[in-house]
C-alpha cells in the first residue's frame, strides 16, 4: 500500500513539476497576452467547451462575433494554444507581408497534406513556392484558355438540360467542370467528370473529408493522437480521406509516368502545349529535387485547393446575378459587346475587358470568401500598433470579418453592391479590407488562374442563359466546412436566350 502511495505521489510531483516548467518557459508568452483583450477562458481547455456542442454554422457566427466585442487584436485560448484575431486591414498588412509570420498554425497539425504549400512552412515552403510558381505564369495561364472555354461549354450542355425545368443546383456541375479542368490543365490527366458530374466519387470523399476534418477540430480531446487514434472518425478518415481522395494523386501520378514513356504525345496531347511547363512538370523537374511524399502531398493540395474554391465562387456568382436581374443583364450587355454580339472566341485580352464581370466576381468573393478564416504562426514577437503579439502564437486571418465590416465598407456593407470595386470607389479602399486570395508573399498561388477560368465560364453560362432564383439574398447564410460554405443550394432555374 504504502509503495502504491508513493508511486502515485512521484507520478503526482512529476507532473506537477513538467507542468510548472510548461508554465515557466511561456511566461513572456503569458506576460503579453494578458495585456490582449479577450473571452474569459477555462484553465487547461480556454474556450474550447464554447465550440464542443456548436454546429458549423454556430461555430462560424461564433468566430465572427466574438472578437468583434473585443479591442483589436484580441485575443483566447485554445488549450494551451494562444488565438489571436487580425481583424483590421493594417492589422493584416502587418501580419501578411511579416517574414516571422509565414508559417501556418500548429492547429494545422491535425490535418494531412503536411509537405503540401497550403500548410508547408519554412525553407521547404520557400523551396515548393520558388518552384511551383512559373507553373502559374501569365504565359501559361493565357494557354490554358483554350481549355476553359472547352471545358465550360460541357458545364454549359450540362445546365441545358434543366432549361424551363424546375430548379436545380448549379454547385453540383460546376464543381465537376472545375475539377475535370484542374486536372487536365495542371497535370495533364485526362478524365471524364462532367459526364456523370453529380457522382463523382472524388468530390464526395472530399466533402465527406472536409466535415471529418472539421469534427477534429471542434472536439479537444481528439487533438490528441492516442485519443482519436481509437474514434470512429479516425476510421472514417483513413476510409474517406487517405483510402479515398487522396489516392488521386497516385493515379495522377501514374498517368503522368506512363504518358512521359512516349514523350512525343505528351506535351501535346488533345492539342494543348503547356509551356514552358504545368504543375506535375514542375514537380518532377530534375532539379528541384522533390521526394515522392511531397510530390504526392502537393498534387493533392493542388487539386484540394484549386477547384472547389473556383466552383463555390463562379455558383456564387450566378446565383447573385440570379438574385440582381439588373445586375445581370449589365453583364451580359457587356459580353456581347466585347464580343461584338458574334465571335465568341474567347481569349485572354477579350477576357481582361469584362470589368464589369470582373467588379461583380470581386463583390461576390467579398461577401462570400471561400477562405474565410486562415491562420498564421507568429515565429517572434509582433509588433501591432502598442501591442506585441508574443513568438508562438496563432494568428487568424479574419477575411470575412474585415471584408464585411462597416468600418472599411460603409453601412452598406452586408450589401451587394459591384460598384465598389469600380476604380474610382476602390481606390478609397484600405488595399487590405479586401483579401479574398489572401496577400503578402503566401498569396494564393492560383489567383490569376482563379480569375481567368472564372470569367471563361461565366462568360458562357451568360451568353447561352437567362438564370434566376426563388432564393432571396437577405435569407443566405453561411456555415464553415474548411471553406465557406452557403447552408442553402444555388438553386437556380435558366432560360435559353
Ligand atoms: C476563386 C478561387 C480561389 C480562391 C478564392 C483562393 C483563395 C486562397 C486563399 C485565401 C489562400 C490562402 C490560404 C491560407 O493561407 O490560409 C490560397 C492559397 C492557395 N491556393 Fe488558392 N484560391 C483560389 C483558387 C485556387 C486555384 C485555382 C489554385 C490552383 C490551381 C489554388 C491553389 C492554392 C495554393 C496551392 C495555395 C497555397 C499557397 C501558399 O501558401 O503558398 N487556389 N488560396
Amino acid at each position: 500500500m504504502l509503495v502504491l502511495q508513493s508511486l502515485v505521489f512521484g507520478v503526482f510531483i512529476s507532473l506537477a513539476v513538467a507542468y510548472a516548467r510548461f508554465l515557466w518557459k511561456r511566461r513572456r508568452m503569458y506576460h503579453l497576452a494578458a495585456k490582449l483583450d479577450g473571452p474569459k477562458g477555462l484553465p487547461f481547455i480556454g474556450i474550447g467547451h464554447h465550440l464542443f456542442n456548436l454546429s458549423l454554422t454556430e461555430i462560424f457566427e461564433y468566430l465572427m462575433n466574438e472578437p468583434e466585442k473585443y479591442e483589436t487584436p484580441s485575443k483566447f485560448w485554445l488549450g494551451p494554444e494562444l488565438v489571436v484575431f487580425a481583424n483590421t486591414p493594417d492589422m493584416l498588412q502587418i501580419v501578411l507581408n511579416s517574414p516571422k509570420c509565414l508559417d501556418k498554425s500548429p492547429l494545422y497539425d491535425l490535418f494531412v497534406l503536411k509537405k503540401g504549400l497550403l500548410i508547408v512552412g519554412g525553407e521547404m515552403w520557400k523551396r515548393h513556392r520558388k518552384a511551383l510558381n512559373p507553373a502559374f505564369s501569365i504565359g501559361n495561364i493565357k494557354k490554358f484558355i483554350q481549355l476553359f472555354d472547352e471545358k465550360s461549354k460541357i458545364f454549359v450542355k450540362n445546365c441545358e438540360k434543366h432549361i424551363e425545368k424546375k430548379s436545380f443546383d448549379v454547385y453540383g456541375y460546376m464543381s465537376a467542370c472545375s475539377l475535370e479542368t484542374l486536372l487536365k490543365g495542371n497535370c495533364n490527366y485526362v478524365c471524364d467528370i462532367q459526364s456523370d458530374a453529380l457522382n463523382n466519387v472524388y468530390i464526395k470523399n472530399v466533402e465527406k473529408g472536409a466535415k471529418i476534418l472539421m469534427d477534429r477540430v471542434k472536439n479537444i480531446l481528439y487533438h490528441f493522437e492516442a485519443i482519436y487514434h481509437l474514434s470512429k472518425l479516425y476510421r472514417d478518415e483513413q476510409l474517406y480521406i487517405h483510402e479515398g481522395a487522396l489516392k488521386i494523386a497516385d493515379e495522377i501520378y501514374e498517368q503522368y509516368r506512363n504518358q512521359l514513356k512516349d514523350k512525343n504525345t505528351f506535351n501535346d496531347s488533345d492539342g494543348y502545349q503547356m509551356e514552358p511547363k504545368n504543375f506535375v512538370d514542375c514537380l518532377l523537374e530534375e532539379k528541384n529535387q522533390f521526394e515522392m511524399d511531397e510530390i504526392k502531398d502537393e498534387i493533392n493540395t493542388l487539386v484540394a485547393a484549386g477547384h472547389e474554391t473556383s466552383a463555390f465562387v463562379v455558383s456564387c456568382t450566378i446565383l447573385m446575378l440570379s438574385m440582381f436581374p439588373e445586375v445581370q443583364q449589365k453583364v451580359f450587355e457587356e459580353i456581347e459587346e466585347v464580343f461584338n454580339k458574334s465571335n465568341y472566341e474567347i481569349d485572354y485580352e477579350k477576357l481582361s475587358k469584362l470589368v464589369y464581370l470582373d467588379m461583380v466576381i470581386k463583390e461576390t468573393m467579398r461577401l462570400f470568401p471561400v477562405v474565410p478564416f486562415g491562420t498564421r504562426r507568429s515565429n517572434d514577437e509582433v509588433e501591432i500598433g502598442d501591442k506585441v503579439i508574443p513568438a508562438g502564437t496563432t494568428i487568424v486571418i479574419s477575411t470575412y470579418s474585415v471584408q464585411r465590416s462597416k468600418n472599411f465598407w460603409g453601412d452598406d456593407a452586408d450589401k451587394f453592391n459591384p460598384e465598389r470595386f469600380s476604380p474610382e470607389n476602390f481606390k478609397n479602399i484600405h488595399p487590405y479590407a479586401y483579401i479574398p486570395f489572401n496577400g503578402g508573399p503566401r498569396i494564393c498561388i492560383g489567383w490569376r488562374y482563379g480569375m481567368m477560368f472564372m470569367k471563361t465560364i461565366l462568360t458562357n453560362f451568360l451568353r447561352n442563359f437567362e438564370a434566376s432564383t426563388e432564393l432571396k439574398f437577405e435569407d443566405l447564410t453561411c456555415k464553415i466546412a474548411l471553406s465557406l460554405k452557403l447552408n442553402q443550394k444555388c438553386l437556380i432555374s435558366v432560360r435559353k436566350r
